[in-house]
């Protein structure tokens, strides 16, 4: 079975999961990226049946109002019933590492205001210790440099993503070489740094279900 197929059941299994929610007042947070995507297709069916979506990027946005789904900034709405989204990584903890689109900070504000977080993936994002995908760190950019040799400091080899701005106008740092065996310390170390704004480990805030797609078939983590 093909990346995309899995990534499509995912996406489907996750719609399943709270489409039997949906009223008139729900509000649904939609993430960024390829899985994501399969996910904003599947739920323009549903678009009769709840209220507006809250999106995590520009690029979601426009997608979701294409479909003719009413979108919604984060500041304007109460409550948001769950969020689905992607990850580049996953661990047994249900913890993530998100960014890989460069979109982590609205991400982590979104899976922040909503009540639960629905992570979806194909197999291949799973694995048993967070860092081999290198972790995406958005700084405002006269702090780049001084961010930077911070992250080298903890023995990473930040990158900077070039030509890459933000849709809050910033910049990412791609850092690679971590092995994050203890990822809240490592999120809220980065959280710390001057001039960070952001980082692509959601740890203190992990997925409230993971929903795995395999040749085997969904797995729902955490369910
Ligand atoms: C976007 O910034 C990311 O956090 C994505 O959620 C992540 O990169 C997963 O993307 P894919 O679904 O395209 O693999």
């Amino acid at each position: 079975m093909d990346q995309d197929t899995l990534k499509r059941s995912a996406a489907q299994a996750a719609l399943d999961l709270i489409t039997g929610e949906f009223g008139r007042e729900t509000v649904v947070g939609v993430g960024t990226g390829s899985t994501a995507n399969y996910f904003i297709d599947l739920l323009a069916a549903h678009k009769h049946q709840f209220d507006a979506a809250v999106a995590s990027s520009d690029a979601t946005q426009k997608r979701l109002e294409g479909h003719g789904i009413r979108v919604l900034s984060t500041n304007a709405v109460s409550e948001i019933a769950a969020y689905v989204d992607g990850a580049d990584e996953i661990n047994p903890a249900r913890e993530l590492i998100k960014g890989g689109g460069g979109a982590l900070t609205r991400e982590k504000i979104v899976a922040a205001s909503s009540n639960r977080f629905i992570c979806i993936a194909d197999a291949s994002k799973r694995v048993p210790v967070l860092g081999a995908f290198p972790l995406p760190v958005e700084v405002i950019p006269m702090a780049r440099g001084l961010v930077a040799r911070k992250l080298a400091g903890i023995g990473g080899e930040p990158i900077w993503r070039d030509g890459f701005v933000t849709d809050n106008g910033n910049h990412i740092l791609d850092v690679h070489g971590l092995r994050i065996e203890e990822p809240a310390k490592l999120e809220a170390y980065i959280n710390n740094l001057v001039g960070a704004v952001c980082n692509g480990v959601f740890a203190a805030q992990a997925a409230d279900i993971v929903v795995l797609a395999s040749a085997d078939g969904v797995e729902l983590i955490g369910q």
